[in-house]
């Protein structure tokens, strides 16, 4: 751990991965502790195109906890901050009265500066508090010298940020418990486990902020009928089959529950009273695009997901992703040269045959979707070890370029 003695300044910065979840969560049974009403499962996607980077700083010198998200100081008495660093600090106390050595006692009576920045632009619409809330929960254990279960901490934080401290097929068990112990995140398969898998973000051009997920789901499981079917009797067996379904790398059975789940997750908002909308024509089109590339080949070859917006997540395999993006771009034609329209991993560019075109039939739309992220499953946080990479400086304020 960096420590620079003279100014007391102990500096951790660490990066944490978003996940996008094909069974999905919507509904808490206590909002408070942020337990949910049915389990899900996600995939990590890899932190070379999308991660949240966070340093603490913790300094006897330093008079309040304090906080800065993309360069913008933030209220720390915000709950969920004050959850996150109520239960790191508990967990550190814990273990130093339990006798375990190199517990950071300076961390637990000194306040905390924490930055944090994501790579990529929030207006994006994509959900960057799972990654956030993973990466601060991750950090602040590091500064601390707490280790052992920390998904039921960033769970606290956001209730789909418990699945990005793991890499790769993640699931986050419901739990049975009062006290939210047992509802935790568990690894199903590494991200080495299905390098075949591949994941397009279609990043949708929206005007609109749609409802938070957090008051959405609220009016969700006091309106929706259908939202508690979902959690008592569908949720459960579809668990057991993704499951089966990645441990077995099915594409078929993992794109179909994949798409299934989307679907009903988006019918239980359209059941919420007043109803909520987060798919807009452009969605829709996207949604019919992949049933008739599926038919088409007369195999599943591709699924989409949706959540508290319109973007897309595509899920496909490699030998797909070529051929798939021709068509995004034929019915999507980028607004300007298309150079920025395709970020991360590179994908070359391939000629459609007429037959494909005929068969999907659609008519292109200009500027329906700003651009696509391609990239894969990725493993969970990690240390970021060059202390040049540290958001805050040696007097604990945020660098310019943070
Ligand atoms: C549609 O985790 O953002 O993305 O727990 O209130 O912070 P809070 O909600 P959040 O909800 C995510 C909902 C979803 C589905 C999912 O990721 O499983």
């Amino acid at each position: 751990m960096p420590e620079d003695r003279g100014k007391k300044l102990t500096m951790v910065t660490c990066s944490a991965p978003v996940n996008i979840a094909v069974i999905k969560y919507w509904g808490k049974r206590d909002e408070e502790l942020i337990l949910p009403i049915n389990s899900s499962l996600s995939v990590t996607l890899h932190q070379d195109q999308l991660k949240t980077t966070t340093t603490v700083a913790c300094s006897r010198s330093f008079q309040e906890d304090r906080i800065w998200l993309n360069g913008k100081e933030e209220d720390i008495t915000q709950p969920r901050l004050q959850s996150c660093l109520r239960e790191i600090r508990r967990l550190a106390r814990k273990r130093r009265s339990d006798g375990e050595a190199d517990v950071d006692t300076a961390g637990l009576s000194h306040k905390v500066h924490i930055c944090s920045v994501n790579n990529f632009p929030t207006a994006a619409g994509l959900a960057s508090s799972a990654a956030g809330y993973a990466c601060l929960v991750y950090t602040l254990s590091r500064v601390m010298g707490v280790e052992g279960e920390l998904s039921v901490v960033s769970r606290q934080g956001s209730g789909s940020a418990c699945r990005s401290m793991y890499g790769g097929f993640v699931q986050w068990i419901m739990g049975q418990q009062g006290d939210g112990k047992d509802s935790l995140a568990q690894q199903v398969e590494p991200e080495t486990h299905w390098p075949e898998l591949r994941v397009l973000v279609l990043v949708v051009s929206a005007e609109r902020k749609p409802v938070g997920s957090t008051s959405g789901m609220q009016t969700s499981v006091e309106t929706s009928s259908l939202l508690k079917h979902r959690a008592d009797s569908v949720v459960p067996a579809r668990m057991k089959e993704m499951i089966e379904a990645v441990h077995k790398r099915d594409f078929t059975a993992f794109a179909e529950l994949t798409m299934k789940d989307s679907n009903q997750f988006h019918a239980t908002c359209l059941d919420t009273y007043p109803p909520i909308f987060y798919l807009n024509d452009v969605s829709r089109r996207v949604i019919n695009l992949v049933h008739r590339y599926n038919r088409h080949y007369r195999e599943t070859k591709v699924a989409y997901t949706f959540d508290a917006g319109p973007n897309a997540v595509i899920y496909t395999l490699q030998q797909n992703v070529e051929e798939f993006v021709q068509v995004v771009k034929h019915l999507f034609p980028p607004e300007t040269n298309g150079g920025q329209f395709l970020k991360g991993l590179p994908v070359a560019p391939t000629t459609l045959s007429e037959e494909l075109k005929q068969a999907i039939g659609m008519e292109p739309m200009v500027k329906g979707i700003s651009y696509i992220i391609s990239t894969k499953a990725g493993p969970g946080p990690r240390v970021v070890e060059d202390p040049s990479e540290h958001l805050l400086g040696s007097d604990g304020l945020p660098k310019e370029s943070a």
